[in-house]
C-alpha cells in the first residue's frame, strides 16, 4: 500500500520558456531537467509514494510545476485561479485527474492564487500574499476550510514555499528575509541565509526530507532534527523559479482511497 500518491507532469518541450526571475533563466537545458525530473520521481517512490503522470502539456512551459494548479483541502480540492495567463490553461488538464480524488471547486474573480503560496500545517494554513496570491483568494479559502486561514506577506521572490516549508512536528524551514515572519513564531525554525534561500524550499515525508542538492551545512541542521536529507539535484528547475514542492501535487493515502 502506498503511503500517498504524487502527481507529476514531465518537463515538456517549452519549458527552457518557463516565467522566471532567475538570472540563468536562459541557459536552461531541458535534457538535463528531464534526468533531474528522473530523480524526483524516483525519490518520491523511495518515500512511499505512487507516482502518477499528467499528460505532457509540451505546449505550457510552466506545466511542470504541477503543485501551483490546485490545493488539496479536508474534503475538496482548490483548482486555483492562477493569475498568470500562461499558466491558466494548466488547471484544466490537472482538473480532469483531480476530480477522481475529491470534488472540485474554485474561486471567482477576481480571486488570484498560486498552490505554491499554500502551506498546510496540522492547525492552520499559512497562505502566501505574493505577486500571484490576492487576499480576495485568501479570504475565499478560509470559507472552504476548517482550519484557520493566516495570511503571510511575502516579500521577496515568487511563493511562499519559495520561502518557508512545513517539515512536521511543528518545524519550519525558513528564509526570513523573504517573509513577514511574525505569524510563524509560533514553530520550530531551522533558518537559512539569504545566500541558501533555495534550499527553504522541502518537501517532507515522515523523517525523510527532500532537498536541494548542494547545501551541506543545512542537510547537516536538518540531520540535527532527527530529520533524514534527500538531496535533490534541482539546477534546471531553479532557473525556472521553481523548487521541490513546485514538482508534485501530493495526496495523502486518506484522500487518494475515498473515492
Ligand atoms: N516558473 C514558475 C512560475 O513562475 O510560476
Amino acid at each position: 500500500m502506498h503511503a500517498f500518491t504524487a502527481l507529476v507532469r514531465k518537463p515538456g518541450l517549452k519549458f527552457p520558456q518557463a516565467l522566471s526571475e532567475h538570472p540563468q533563466k536562459n541557459n536552461i537545458d531541458l535534457a538535463h531537467a528531464l534526468r533531474q525530473h528522473e530523480g524526483y520521481v524516483k525519490a518520491l517512490q523511495e518515500v512511499g509514494g505512487k507516482v502518477e503522470h499528467l499528460p505532457p502539456k509540451d505546449h505550457l512551459p510552466d506545466a511542470t510545476f504541477v503543485e501551483d494548479t490546485a490545493v488539496l483541502l479536508e474534503d475538496k480540492i482548490l483548482l486555483c485561479p492562477m493569475k498568470e495567463p500562461s499558466r491558466q490553461e494548466e488547471v484544466e488538464s490537472t482538473a480532469a485527474v483531480l476530480k477522481k480524488y475529491r470534488d472540485c471547486v474554485t474561486l471567482d474573480s477576481p480571486a488570484t492564487l498560486d498552490g505554491g503560496d499554500v502551506m498546510n500545517t496540522p492547525d492552520a494554513i499559512f497562505v502566501g500574499l505574493s505577486k500571484r496570491t490576492n487576499l480576495r483568494a485568501i479570504q475565499a479559502l478560509a470559507k472552504l476550510t476548517s482550519k484557520r486561514v493566516i495570511p503571510v506577506a511575502v516579500t521577496k521572490g515568487l511563493h511562499l514555499k519559495s520561502a518557508t516549508t512545513f517539515l512536521g512536528n511543528d518545524l519550519l524551514i525558513i528564509d526570513p528575509s523573504r517573509v513577514d515572519s511574525s505569524n510563524l513564531k509560533q514553530f520550530d525554525w531551522i533558518e537559512v541565509t539569504e545566500s541558501e534561500s533555495y534550499a527553504a524550499n522541502c518537501l517532507a515525508f515522515e523523517d525523510v526530507v527532500l532537498m536541494p542538492a548542494g547545501f551541506s551545512s543545512i542537510s547537516d541542521k536538518i540531520r540535527a532534527h532527527g530529520l533524514k536529507p534527500l538531496e535533490l539535484e534541482m539546477s534546471e528547475f531553479e532557473k525556472a523559479d521553481g523548487s521541490i514542492t513546485c514538482l508534485s501535487l501530493i495526496i495523502p493515502r486518506r484522500a487518494a482511497a475515498s473515492r
